[in-house]
């Protein structure tokens, strides 16, 4: 017989006389003449609950229903006369089909975060990493969803690279060369040539410079995939393995970029109050109190947009003391851009026009000639959740930009080639998904929303 899907179960619209359930023993309560056993199959937040009457010919092997123990149930779809539930199974027989002894790990609830992150292997069988990565599915699909029906082709972007989009320098590199015994030029440097694609190569930190490529072809497109930063930065915010989705827009301008990232925030917000209800539940009960509200919050109010400049002349004037110094030139810091969307504007806030010495070569220099067309979308708790900008699509700035920055043209011959020929004013964005993640989950620490979390010094599992 088949199997039957727990979510499936308990959105039962009759009665069953014969249902397969599997799944994994959360408890198990015995009374006299029968045991509670509380299953769950990850299919939904909910388990169901399946009566094993002591009657059963398999009761001899009830004590063989533990918590972590995997079981095959087969029984009988009934109403529940229980609370917080409208259907039950009473089991006809059951399997026990993996045991688990008084080992596994997930006995009893409130173990710590860092706990959980030691038993990766193992945490995807809580409540909470159940939730998480049930809305990490569905944001996924989401995605392809928002993007595909606004006519967005999607775009596979490659994952090894020779060139570092960022220009931040924190690239992983890809090589077969033996480390101990490179080869060498006559100069005693190592020898890329001979390395196998014949040059030094790196794991990608963006998809953009290709995704421009399509974009100058196909009009509207978008990457989603992995990207690698070696930032050694030990933040609840940075991982070194991260999913970006970059869409990339010809014959747009930061007007449009900006409206889009807008759009796409609250589109996945709304997608997730529809489709992950009960996890998001969990969420706001047991992980962040004020998590519904301040997403409803978010869905009703229109996001605020600021200048650069206009958010240095916040900042000086808010009467703070800060951690860093406020000056027009510098970055932001955390500090600053949590300021920002939590104190001032107390929502999402899109600063934009930032100084053209803090950003890439690729951003589009303003009439002003200090500043480029770029924004950063920042949300309370968080802060930067996406980056884009307009691209530098005038050939003969983009090369000034890229002299300034000490670029090789002759790397890049491909990326001014689409200036070359038929250029067209573009622009796009990366969210990074792991932030947006813990902005819709409420979850604080990055490495609670990624599977198998990489991070400075640790690549376990
Ligand atoms: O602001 P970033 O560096 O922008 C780019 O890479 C552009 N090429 C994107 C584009 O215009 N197509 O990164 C984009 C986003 C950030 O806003 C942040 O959400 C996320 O990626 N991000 C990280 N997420 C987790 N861990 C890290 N180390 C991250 N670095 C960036
Ligand atoms: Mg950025």
């Amino acid at each position: 017989m088949q199997r039957t899907l727990v979510k499936d179960a308990l959105n039962a619209t009759a009665p069953s006389d014969a249902i397969v359930l599997e799944g994994w023993v959360r408890t198990r309560r015995d009374a006299k003449a029968f045991s509670f056993i509380e299953l769950n199959d990850g299919s939904s937040f909910k388990g169901i609950q399946v009566i094993a009457n002591a009657s059963l010919p398999d009761y001899a092997h009830i004590d063989k229903v533990t918590t972590g123990a995997s079981i095959r149930i087969q029984g009988k779809l009934v109403a529940s006369q229980g609370q917080g539930q409208k259907w039950e199974v009473v089991a006809d027989s059951f399997t026990v089909v993996g045991e688990a002894d008084a080992t596994y790990p997930l006995q009893k609830k409130g173990h710590t975060l860092e706990f959980l992150r030691e038993i990766a292997h193992l945490r995807p069988r809580s409540n909470l990493f159940g939730a998480v990565f049930r809305v990490r599915s569905r944001l996924a699909y989401a995605v392809h969803q928002f993007f595909q029906s606004r006519s967005f082709f999607y775009v596979h972007t490659p994952i090894v690279t020779a060139s570092d989009c960022e220009g931040a320098g924190e690239m992983f590199r890809v090589s077969t060369l033996d480390p101990k015994n490179p080869p060498k030029t006559p100069e005693g440097a190592i020898d890329y040539k001979q390395d196998f694609f014949a040059r030094p190569t790196y794991l990608t930190v963006s998809g953009q410079l290709e995704a421009e490529v399509f974009a100058c072809a196909l009009s509207n497109v978008y990457t989603f995939g992995p990207t690698f930063r070696a930032e050694n930065s030990n933040t609840s915010r940075h991982a070194a393995e991260f999913w970006m989705i970059e869409p990339e827009m010809a014959f747009c301008d930061l007007q449009g970029d900006m409206a889009l990232a807008e759009d796409f925030v609250k589109y996945l917000i709304r997608d997730a109050k529809e489709h992950c209800a009960a996890d998001l539940e969990f969420f706001s009960k047991f992980v962040d109190k004020e998590l519904l509200s301040r997403l409803d919050f978010v869905l009703e109010r229109p996001f605020q947009r600021c200048s650069y400049t206009e958010a240095i002349d916040i900042l000086n004037k808010s009467g703070r003391k800060w951690d860093h110094p406020v000056i027009w030139g510098d970055n932001m810091q955390s500090e600053h851009e949590r300021y920002l969307a939590e104190e001032h504007f107390k929502c999402p806030v899109t600063v934009y026009n930032y100084p053209r010495t803090l950003k890439p070569f690729y951003m589009r220099v303003n009439e002003d000639g200090k500043t480029v067309a770029a924004m950063d979308l920042l949300v309370p708790g968080i802060g930067e959740i996406i980056g884009g900008s307009q691209r530098e699509e005038r050939l003969d700035v983009l090369r000034e930009n890229m002299a300034h920055h000490k670029l090789s043209e002759k790397d890049y011959w491909w990326y001014l080639d689409l200036r070359k020929y038929g250029s067209v004013p573009h622009a796009g964005f990366g969210m990074g998904f792991e932030r947006m993640l813990m902005f819709v989950t409420g979850v604080g620490n990055i490495r609670d929303v990624l599977p198998f979390a990489r991070t400075p010094g640790t690549a376990e599992f």
